[in-house]
């Protein structure tokens, strides 16, 4: 009977351990800096194809960003800034950038002239099209931008993703 009672604990801290496993496997992956891989050659040549349909028109076909973009506009917004080494994407961590383009970004709580591509792009996509532009920056930003993925705590991730 206790024998019994026993194996029955085993089983349900067994299951507890495989449900917490699974919860906490995504943000293991954002540690392992796996989210914007690019060394995935699909997810880079994906990416490109939504950078051009859906960024390019703000950030420049090559992207270089709007002119003066480090000036705030007649509309007393700052215009769209180079996705390059030239830009300052690659300060951010993974995270970071993924709520930009899916949420939008905003200043003061006031929207600024990023939009938001949750209603129109998938997270794959969101994924893809910022492991585009991870794949363009520098192997010496890349670094730093890895650094401060390693100081950053992980943000909400988005789960079913890539
Ligand atoms: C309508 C113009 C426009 C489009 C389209 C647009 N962006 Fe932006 N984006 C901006 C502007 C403007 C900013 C700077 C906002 C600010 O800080 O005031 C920005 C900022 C960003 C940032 C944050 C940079 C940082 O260092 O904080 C990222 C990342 C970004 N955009 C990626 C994208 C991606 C990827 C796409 C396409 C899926 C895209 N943007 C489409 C205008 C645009």
């Amino acid at each position: 009977m206790r024998k019994h009672k026993s194996f029955f604990w085993q089983m349900v801290w067994g299951a507890m351990i495989l449900i917490a496993a699974f919860i906490f496997w995504p943000i293991e992956t954002d540690n392992n800096f796996n989210r914007l891989d690019i060394s995935d050659k699909q997810l880079v040549f994906n990416g490109k194809k939504i950078y051009s349909a859906n960024c390019a028109s703000c950030h420049g076909v090559n992207l270089e960003g709007q002119a003066n973009w480090e000036q705030k506009g007649a509309d007393g917004l700052y215009p769209a800034p180079p996705q390059t080494d030239a830009g300052h994407s690659w300060r951010h961590p993974d995270q970071y950038l993924i709520d930009a383009v899916k949420n939008g970004q905003f200043e003061n709580g006031k929207p600024t002239n990023m939009p938001a591509f949750a209603e129109s792009l998938t997270d794959a996509e969101i994924i893809s099209v910022l492991t585009y532009i991870k794949s363009k920056w520098s192997a010496e930003k890349r670094a730093i931008q890895r650094k401060t993925q390693e100081d950053s705590l992980p943000g909400p991730a988005i789960y079913g993703a890539g």
